[in-house]
């Protein structure tokens, strides 16, 4: 398997990302999971990286697309296939994903393109919590875990993301339309793009994707 999953903040990329991958044994590449770990981490990247995410704004292309290029040609990546989550979300990016895959021969399968209202969104992001170790998602009232403050997976604490505050969220929207959207065209002109109403419940947007695919 070898898709993009796209969409604004708080759509569900993740948590279809996770399902998706778990159930395929496919594994996802989150930027914004990667770039959180470099922060956690506190590497140079990381601390790059902090500066642009908390304000809600893009991390520059250069350093993105190097960080997932590097990620992309792993020869175990190469084998299993990979759900990208949130990369490519500029066009310069897109085109050198597009030029990263080719030089791989590993052509793109399908783009799935989530959408949800933006009150919806802002819902989603308002509960949101994710675990600081392993990236499982949380939300207090539609997704709590099991036992409250930390990750059913790993054990590990549980916490609000510093980007998911109202101020930023807005931030991130409007950079979604403005930088993100038109990545979806660029796609779409290629015949890759499937359009996904996320805004049901993640199981039943899950077995769309899952039907589209299969
Ligand atoms: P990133 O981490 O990618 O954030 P994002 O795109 O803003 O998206 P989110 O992770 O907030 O939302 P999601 O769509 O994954 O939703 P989730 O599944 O968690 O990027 C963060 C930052 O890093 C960027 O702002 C930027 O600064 C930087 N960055 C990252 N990539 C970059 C790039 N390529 N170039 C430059 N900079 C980059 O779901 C949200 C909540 O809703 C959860 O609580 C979940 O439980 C719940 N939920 C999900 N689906 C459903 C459903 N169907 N029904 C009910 N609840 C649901
Ligand atoms: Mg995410």
């Amino acid at each position: 398997m070898r898709v993009i999953l796209i969409g604004p903040p708080g759509v569900g990329k993740g948590t279809q990302a996770a399902l998706l991958g778990g159930r395929k044994g496919v594994p996802s590449l989150s930027s914004g999971e990667i770039f959180r770990r470099e922060i956690e981490a506190q590497t140079d990247l990381g601390r790059m990286a902090q500066r642009y995410i908390s304000h809600g704004e893009l991390v520059p292309n250069g350093v993105t697309i190097e960080m997932m290029a590097k990620r992309l040609r792993d020869p175990e990546i190469r084998r299993s296939g990979f759900i990208l989550d949130g990369f490519p979300r500029t066009v310069r990016q897109a085109d050198s994903l597009q030029e990263i895959l080719a030089d791989l021969g590993l052509p793109l399968q399908r783009v799935y393109s989530l959408y949800a209202p933006d009150e919806l969104i802002v819902s989603r992001l308002s509960g949101r919590m994710g675990c600081t170790k392993c990236g499982a998602i949380y939300h207090s009232l539609s997704k709590p875990s099991t036992r409250e403050g930390y990750c059913d997976v790993c054990n590990s604490p549980i916490v609000v993301r510093t980007d998911d505050q109202p101020d930023t969220i807005r931030e991130r929207l409007r950079i979604f339309r403005e930088e993100t959207a038109p990545v979806i065209e660029f796609y779409e002109e290629l015949g890759l793009t499937r359009v996904i109403d996320a805004s049901r419940d993640a199981e039943e947007v899950y077995k769309d994707i899952l039907s589209e695919l299969e």
